[in-house]
């Protein structure tokens, strides 16, 4: 039977069906129960609300009757359980009943349509957890579905993942993008370099703190855009530099930490803005945000922490004080022991890691070395839609064992 996507679910007849008022009340016998609106399944109705083709909507709430009215086409007379099991629904102006996917109404019944499903829990991590990123192979993983679906749900519950002994090849990143989704471009291209080539800092050549030796303290990238690239994904191509360990802490352990031992510094970075600024030739990019941005219920952690385009404080001047006190004491957290690790950057490894939660950073490195990374950004919408293929893949498989487990 047609669902109103593309998706396979199992069949899971109901026990009961009945109408209450304008909601259709469909219960499972382990006491599961959804209230379905009578405008709601209308448009859910494959054929009718829903284009066979495309399995998008197809009607204008314009043309909807939003009333109810008994005798509209949007009423509904009668909902019981069909002969196979599935819940059918009888509009009022129509003379046949229309059947609906038991399996897909327990779908929504379980919330698994909602955007956190199919993907893994979300484990936010301290020091004394780990001393090392989780690590894949990196040809297994732009090879192989099963290394590919390990590898992403790493990156999505843990925040970072690395992959090693990856190809000598400078666009590695690119196929690894393929298998994901689309590359989030900004003014530094597609594909952009971070090169140091026996540069000397405060060179009038570079165009970003990235492309010197020096040390880089936890940061995010990009706090000057609207919406900060998702995710990131960093590849060593070559390294004959001393020293640059890169450094990671997990910001959700940090904000956590922080809301709990140091209230109003929290408090300030939740509320105080800062204009964040772009300066360089050419470009003019500024947003002005809390350094720790939770956004709506139930978005995903911004933080805004990159202290060389943090332009200004957008806020009264007597707040200024308790805004830097608590910006010192969020990135002194951030790079504490507690929080931070420290990993060397090997040649053919890549680092893949949420940008707006994780805090990376490196050490300096010697001036007498070569070191260049490739990378990349790719939104947490395109991660994200590839994990619950993924998994959706997997979970398809184990519901028919006779269907190839496929990206
Ligand atoms: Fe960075």
């Amino acid at each position: 039977m047609a669902t109103p996507d593309f998706y396979s679910y199992a069949w899971t007849p109901p026990a009961s069906v009945d109408l209450r008022d304008r909601f259709v009340c469909v219960r499972w016998s382990d006491g599961v129960e959804l209230l379905a609106f009578d405008l709601w399944l209308r448009e859910n109705v494959v054929g009718i609300g829903i284009d066979p083709a495309t399995r998008e909507g197809l009607i204008d709430p314009a043309d909807l009757g939003v009333n109810g009215a008994a005798g509209s086409a949007t009423a509904i007379i009668g909902a019981s359980i069909g002969a196979t099991g599935a819940v059918a629904v009888q509009f009022a102006t129509e003379a046949h009943a229309h059947l609906l996917h038991p399996g897909w109404l327990r779908h929504v019944a379980e919330g698994k349509h909602r955007p956190a499903s199919w993907l893994p829990a979300q484990m936010v991590w301290t020091a004394a957890d780990r001393w090392e990123p989780p690590t894949h192979d990196g040809p297994a993983v732009l090879a192989t579905d099963d290394a590919f679906a390990a590898w992403i749900n790493d990156l999505v519950s843990t925040g970072f993942a690395r992959l090693r002994a990856l190809p000598d090849d400078p666009d590695v990143a690119l196929a690894l993008a393929a298998r994901i989704g689309a590359v989030r471009d900004t003014n530094f291209g597609p594909i952009w370099d971070v090169k140091a080539d026996v540069t000397m800092a405060g060179s009038a050549d570079t165009n970003s703190t990235a492309n010197t030796n020096l040390r880089l303290g936890p940061h995010t990238d990009l706090p000057t855009r609207e919406t900060p690239p998702g995710f990131q994904f960093l590849h060593c191509f070559r390294n004959e530099a001393v020293g640059g360990e890169s450094t990671m802490a997990d910001g959700a352990a940090v904000v956590a930490a922080l809301k709990a031992e140091h209230p109003e510094q929290y408090e300030a970075l939740t509320t105080l803005h800062w204009v964040f600024f772009n300066r360089g030739p050419g470009i003019d990019h500024r947003w002005s945000g809390p350094l720790i941005d939770l956004g709506q219920p139930g978005a995903p952690l911004t933080l805004r922490a990159f202290y060389p385009v943090r332009g200004f404080p957008d806020m009264s001047p007597e707040d200024m004080p308790r805004a830097y006190e608590a910006m010192n004491c969020f990135s002194a957290m951030a790079g504490s022991d507690r929080f931070q690790i420290s990993y060397p950057f090997q040649v053919g490894d890549l680092v893949g890691f949420d940008n707006r939660r994780m805090l990376h950073g490196r050490e300096p490195f010697s001036a007498d070395g070569r070191r260049h990374l490739r990378g990349i950004y790719i939104d947490h919408d395109d991660v994200l839609s590839a994990t619950r293929v993924v998994n959706r893949a997997a979970a398809r498989a184990v519901l028919d064992p006779s269907i190839r487990r496929s990206l």
